[in-house]
C-alpha cells in the first residue's frame, strides 16, 4: 500500500516549562482516513495537530509522515494542508489571491495557477465569488474559501481544527456533510480536531479520544459508542451520554439500587466495586421496575428525555414522546440488561463479559 497520507506518532511527550501536555501518545493514521482527535477543552487535541504540522516540536518521540520521520522537518516540507477554526484568510486579498497564494509561495508558474485556483474555488461551490474579499463573505463562505486555498495544493494530508465551529448549528451540519464528501472525493487523509463527540461519531472513520493529555481510546465510532475502554469515554459519548450508577458484582449478579440482576456473564470469583453504565435509550418504564422521581422533563421533538432521581442519582431516559408525566411522579424502570455496560469502581476500566 502507497505511504503517502499515513502518519504515524510514536511515544510523543510534550511539557510546556512544568506543565506536561501530552503524555505518551501514540497515533496510527492511515491513508485516506478521516481520523478524528476528540477530547474536552485542554485535552492536547491541538497540541498533537500542531505538531504533525511541524508548529510544535515534541520533547520525546517520533513523528512519520509517509513514512518518513519528520519529527524536526519544517512545516513546508511536511506536504500537508492545515485550516483553522478563525480560517485565518488574508484580509486584503480577495478569494482568487486567497486561494492562489500557497501556489505562488510554491513557484508554481503563473498560468497554471488560475485553473487551478478555480477548480478548487468550484470543489467548495465559491467560484462565482472569487473577486470579493474575506470581508464580503459570509461565515460558511469564508470556511470554504479557507478550504479551496487547503485543496489548491493538492496535498496528501489535510489538518482541521474545529473548522466548523464558527458556523452556526444548521451550516455547521450541511457543511459537515460536505466535509466529508470532499475528503473522500480528494482520497486525501484527514486528521481533524472536535471536542464535538457528535462531530467526530458522524465524521470520522476512526478517533482518538483524549483526557488530560493521554488518549484514552482509539477506535471506529461504533466501538467507541459502544464498548468504551473507560468511564471516562463512557461519560463522553452520546447525547446525552451514559448514565452511571454504583453498583456492586457479585458472582454474576449486579446489584444496583437495591435491586438484583441477573446477568449472563461469567461470575466474578470475589465481590466487587463496579461503576454501571446505560444509555438513556436502554430503560424502560415497567411497572415492576425501580422507582424513580421525575425531576424534569425535556421535549426533544421525536422523543422526551426523562431526568428522573434514583435516591441521590440523576438518570436519564429517553422515552416515547406521547408518555405524560408531571414533575413528582414516581417512575419505576428497568434496565436492558443486555446493554449494561460494567466498569471497575477503583480504575475506571471496562470489565468484559
Ligand atoms: N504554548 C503553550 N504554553 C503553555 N501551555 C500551553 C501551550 N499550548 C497549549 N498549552 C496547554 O496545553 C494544554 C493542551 O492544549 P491544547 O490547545 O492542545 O488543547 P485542546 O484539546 O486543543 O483544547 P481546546 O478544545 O480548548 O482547543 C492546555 O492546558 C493548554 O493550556
Ligand atoms: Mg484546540
Amino acid at each position: 500500500m502507497t505511504q503517502a497520507g499515513r502518519v504515524t506518532l510514536r511515544g510523543i511527550n510534550k511539557r510546556f516549562g512544568s506543565f506536561t501536555a501530552l503524555k505518551n501518545v501514540d497515533l496510527d493514521i492511515k491513508p485516506e482516513e478521516f481520523f478524528a482527535l476528540l477530547g474536552p477543552s485542554g485535552s492536547g487535541k491541538t497540541t498533537t495537530l500542531r505538531m504533525i504540522a511541524g508548529l510544535e516540536t515534541p520533547d520525546e518521540g517520533v513523528i512519520e509522515i509517509a513514512g518518513k520521520d519528520v519529527t524536526f522537518a519544517p512545516p513546508g516540507d511536511r506536504d500537508i494542508a492545515m485550516v483553522f477554526q478563525n480560517y485565518a484568510l488574508y484580509p486584503h486579498m480577495t478569494v482568487r489571491e486567497n486561494i492562489a497564494f500557497p501556489l505562488k509561495m510554491e513557484k508554481v508558474p503563473a498560468k497554471e495557477i488560475e485553473p487551478r485556483v478555480v477548480d478548487a474555488a468550484k470543489k467548495v461551490d465559491i467560484d462565482h465569488l472569487l473577486h470579493r474579499r474575506p470581508g464580503q463573505l459570509s461565515g460558511g463562505q469564508q470556511q470554504r474559501c479557507a478550504l479551496a486555498r487547503a485543496i489548491v495544493r493538492q496535498p496528501k494530508l489535510f489538518l482541521l481544527d474545529e473548522p466548523l465551529s464558527n458556523l452556526d448549528a444548521q451550516l455547521r451540519l450541511q457543511t459537515r456533510v460536505e466535509l466529508k464528501k470532499l475528503q473522500r472525493s480528494l482520497n486525501v487523509t484527514a486528521i481533524y480536531v472536535t471536542h464535538d463527540q457528535e462531530e467526530a461519531m458522524t465524521l470520522a472513520d476512526r478517533m482518538a479520544v483524549f483526557f488530560n493529555g493521554e488518549i484514552m481510546q482509539i477506535g471506529t465510532p461504533d466501538e467507541v459508542f459502544n464498548r468504551p475502554d473507560s468511564i471516562a469515554v463512557a461519560a463522553f459519548i452520546g447525547s446525552p451520554p451514559m448514565n452511571l450508577l454504583p453498583a456492586q458484582l457479585d458472582g454474576s449478579q449486579l446489584k444496583v439500587e437495591g435491586r438484583t440482576i441477573e446477568l449472563d456473564r461469567k461470575p466474578t470469583a470475589t465481590p466487587m466495586a463496579v461503576t454501571m453504565g446505560i444509555r438513556p435509550s436502554h430503560i424502560r418504564i415497567d411497572a415492576d421496575g425501580i422507582p424513580a422521581r421525575l425531576y424534569l422533563s425535556e421535549n426533544m421533538g421525536e422523543s422526551v428525555l426523562l431526568n428522573l432521581y434514583i435516591g441521590e442519582h440523576l438518570v436519564k431516559v429517553r422515552a416515547n414522546e406521547n408518555v405524560s408525566l408531571d414533575d413528582g411522579d414516581i417512575v419505576p424502570i428497568t434496565f436492558d440488561v443486555n446493554a449494561i455496560h460494567l466498569f471497575d469502581a477503583q480504575t475506571g476500566i471496562r470489565i468484559e463479559n
